[in-house]
């Protein structure tokens, strides 16, 4: 069941996070962005991205094969997010059977936390986020009331913990980014995507909350326009300087010399250094490397997935050709044509100037122990 509060964009200059949250503050203020949380009654509360920029809604999902659905929907979307909103899922899906002995209320967690780990397969923090909510709930004694407690504080854990990389990706990404500095992005990295304030974009908020100059040139991100419909809504109201451009304009921009540095995240990276993004992220490390424009990938811990070798193993999640030959509801290709839809492409880890990660920015390849190996660069 989902509960629904709609605002739609009304065009005057107040900043959305206020039409959002009743945010006091008449200006944009970053922090307030919230992706996620709790609602009163222990639903989760999302913003539903599928509806932005056109309208501004909150929905409550009170249920676990609810949450899925939105992750499946991408109505909750990024690789972090989805790993948060799984883990607090687990949890909002389990309120009725608090009460229950443990055997039950653990297969009921074991049951939902496989229904939600299969909403979406390329994001390595989904499975990261159930698995650490799986661990404690085996780990902790009692009966159900005393595993749902303690599962509600570790999905709040995973959640403020994000946050907490974020802040410091942004910190260490710094020092990447000159004042002046004209950066490259694609999909959305921001706030809308993490519990903060964002993996590739968090250098560029704070770069802009200490009064560098930097201007962000914006991938519209084919076929859902994450590009174009989030990460533009973000900046924007943050009043960051931003250009939108159509994914194949990225090369005569490199070519003319108009981006200093790329900045994309990563949905899961391998213990060599190769990565899962979005779609269309490969072909801006190649032309990047032609063009000598350093390519960075920002990412939390919680997505480096030691297990996998190499790039070729990553599941990447096939979706509807009707995202390809649809938009806003009408055809733009003949019926019945055949499309392909690859959510996310491999990047090989040669392409990767360097991993800008809450542990300081490093190279692979990456070892056990969740970023214990990793040289680091600084
Ligand atoms: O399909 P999406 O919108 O979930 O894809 C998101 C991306 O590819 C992001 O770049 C990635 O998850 C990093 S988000 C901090």
């Amino acid at each position: 069941m989902q509960n629904l509060d709609v605002q739609t964009h009304r065009g005057d200059r107040r900043c959305v996070c206020c039409l959002v949250f009743a945010c006091p503050r008449f200006s944009f203020c970053l922090v307030t962005i919230q992706a996620i949380s709790w609602s009163s009654s222990g639903a989760v509360r999302i913003i539903d991205q599928r509806a932005l920029p056109e309208a501004e809604i909150t929905r409550d999902l009170e249920s676990a094969e609810s949450v899925a659905e939105a992750i499946r929907q991408l109505q909750v979307r990024g690789a972090p997010l989805i790993g948060i909103a799984a883990a607090m899922g687990l949890v909002a899906g389990t309120r009725e059977q608090r009460g229950a002995p443990r055997a039950g209320f653990l297969a009921r967690v074991n049951d939902l936390a496989a229904l939600l780990g299969a909403a979406r397969p390329t994001a390595v923090n989904l499975r990261w986020a159930l698995e650490r909510m799986l661990r404690v709930a085996e780990g902790t004694p009692g009966e159900g009331t005393d595993l749902w407690e303690r599962l509600r504080g570790e999905a709040t854990a995973i959640w403020e913990e994000d946050r907490a990389m974020c802040r410091r990706i942004g910190e260490h990404g710094l020092t990447i980014l000159a004042d002046g500095a004209k950066v490259l992005t694609h999909c959305n990295t921001g706030a809308l995507a993490t519990g903060g304030i964002g993996t590739a974009l968090a250098p560029v908020y704070l770069a802009h909350e200490q009064g560098r100059k930097v201007h962000v040139y914006v991938d519209e991100t084919r076929p859902l326009l994450q590009g174009s419909r989030l990460t533009m809504w973000e900046l924007v109201h943050a009043g960051i300087s931003c250009t939108l451009i159509t994914d194949s304009s990225a090369a005569a921009l490199m070519r003319q010399a108009k981006i200093d540095v790329v900045m994309v995240g990563a949905d899961r990276i391998c213990a060599n250094g190769d990565f899962a993004n979005k779609i269309g992220t490969y072909g801006l490390a190649v032309l990047a490397r032609h063009h000598g424009v350093p390519f960075y990938c920002a990412a939390p811990w919680s997505t480096v997935d030691v297990s996998l070798a190499d790039g070729d193993l990553i599941p990447i999640e096939q979706r509807s050709p009707a995202e390809v030959t649809v938009m806003a509801g009408r055809p733009i290709a003949p019926e019945g044509v055949t499309a392909l839809n690859p959510a996310f492409d491999v990047t090989p880890a040669r392409y990767v100037t360097g991993f800008v990660t809450d542990r300081g920015i490093v190279q692979p390849p990456f070892s056990e122990g969740e970023g214990e190996g990793g040289e680091s660069l600084q």
